[in-house]
């Protein structure tokens, strides 16, 4: 009978067995008889221990010079090892060399951001890499989680799209059979439809904004999960927002602690995400960052710097709500108690990482919208299905969206989101 083919992340299960195991070569040195074989398979890395006497001479001297990055399927016998990162070491008995690796670009040297991106396709190999696209796959799936357990639909928005939902300075314009269109900015609009259709709505999908700043918080594609909810005001959405992040927050701590152990990330951080989050209102926001020291002309939206100050004043996200108007998306409703503010609500996380959600509740009359489309010098004809969702049947109804990669860098601890995302899409980066 032959070995049962085992995971580095499940080697556990077959202490004392010999296994057969199926990875690439991370990294070699030798002693005397015996060489060390770094092997990583995609759920973790092990440390294979190749005595000289138990294999043919060609193969152990193969073994030794084999490249980084080369594949193989090493046969072995689990040993538990309290000094191995994963408790477990595997004593080799056979060896099979699958490909031999060229020179590999990624040495275990410091390099540069840009050769790195430039090698992304290699890079994503790295434990570190690993280690964010668990936590990413974690954070989806968590998201998703959280709304299919509570009522809500899945509604996926196109990615043609019509016209600007997000203002027409970061569109995407492509040729569509000689007509322009827009890769989406958000799926808004098209989950508000669903909202009126069936209550509770969300969609996940890639955005697309054509932004011309280079910032570590903008990506030009980015995904984003929208829920859009029929009946719902600004206090009820904000609510949806807290519960949700203290939910996905949780459930990515839980399930991918060591992950986050490995991007040696502050745990207690993450571990204070809990109700009630602080709520500030705009104008307090404009007091406090007054006090700081970094003082906003009333009217002015924030930028990263004031996210970062307001952020730092709280322990875990904080609530910003009723924004001015003029200076957010046409949608939003503006607060019936002062006709300037919009009810509308910003997610900072905290230690740097600024706005994480975006969101409110939505302008539900007929003609205050078609006047706000208007002003917004927003083409009215695109929107005329928009406005049917006003013609029959309007309700108020409020949602918001979530950037995954800005959440994921938060919870990582990473500088930039262009890690966050297997392959990022920048002002000048389309490659790999
Ligand atoms: O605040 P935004 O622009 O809101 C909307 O698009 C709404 N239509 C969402 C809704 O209410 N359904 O974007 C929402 C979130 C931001 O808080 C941020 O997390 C992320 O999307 N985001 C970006 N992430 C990476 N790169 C960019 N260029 C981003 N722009 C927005
Ligand atoms: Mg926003």
């Amino acid at each position: 009978m032959s070995a049962p083919v085992a995971t580095i992340a499940g080697i556990g299960d077959y202490a004392g067995q010999v296994v057969i195991l199926r990875g690439w070569l991370r990294g070699r040195r030798s002693s005397g008889k015996l060489l060390f074989l770094q092997v990583r398979d995609g759920t973790g890395t092990i440390q294979c221990t190749l005595f000289k006497p138990d294999l043919a001479e060609e193969l152990f001297t193969q073994a030794s010079h084999l490249p980084q990055e080369s594949s193989l399927i090493v046969h072995g016998e689990v040993r538990p090892d309290p000094r191995a990162p994963g408790g477990y070491e595997l004593s080799v008995r056979d060896l099979e060399i699958v490909a031999v690796a060229g020179e590999y670009p990624i040495t275990p040297k410091e390099h540069g951001t840009a050769f790195l991106l430039d090698h992304r396709h290699l890079w994503l190999r790295s434990s570190r890499q690993n280690a964010i696209l668990r936590v990413r796959a974690s954070v989806v799936r968590a998201c998703r989680d959280y709304f299919d357990a509570r009522g809500f639909t899945l509604l996926d928005a196109p990615i043609f799209t019509p016209a600007a939902c997000e203002g027409t300075t970061t569109l995407f314009a492509v040729d569509y059979f000689g007509d322009p269109a827009y890769l989406t900015q958000s799926g808004q609009l098209y989950v508000e439809a669903g909202a009126m259709a069936l209550g509770k709505v969300y969609c996940f999908g890639p955005t697309f904004r054509a932004e011309k700043s280079k910032t570590r918080r903008h990506l030009t594609e980015f995904w984003m999960i929208e829920p859009e909810v029929a009946y719902l005001d600004l206090a009820g959405d904000m609510d949806l927002a807290e519960d949700f992040l203290v939910e996905v927050v949780g459930r990515v701590l839980a399930e991918r602690r060591d992950d986050l152990l490995t991007l040696e990330r502050d745990l207690t951080a993450l571990e204070r995400v809990q109700k009630p989050f602080p709520r500030i209102t705009y104008d307090e926001a404009i007091e406090r960052l007054r006090s700081a020291g970094k003082p906003v002309e009333w009217g002015e939206d924030f930028g990263g710097d004031e996210e970062t100050v307001l952020a730092s004043e709280f322990d875990r996200p904080v609530l910003v709500h009723r924004y001015p108007a003029a200076v957010k998306a046409f949608y939003m409703k503006n607060d019936p108690q002062d006709p300037r503010l919009a009810l509308c609500v910003d997610v900072l996380a905290p230690e740097g990482y600024g706005e994480i959600i975006g969101g409110g509740q939505r302008e539900d009359d007929l003609q205050t919208l078609e006047r706000k489309i208007a002003e917004h010098g927003l083409p009215a004809a695109a929107f005329s299905w928009y406005l049917d969702l006003r013609r029959y049947g309007s309700v108020p109804h409020a949602g918001f969206g979530m950037g995954i990669e800005r959440m994921v860098a938060w919870l990582c601890g990473l500088h930039h989101v262009r890690e966050t995302i297997p392959f990022p899409r920048m002002l000048e980066r389309l490659t790999p």
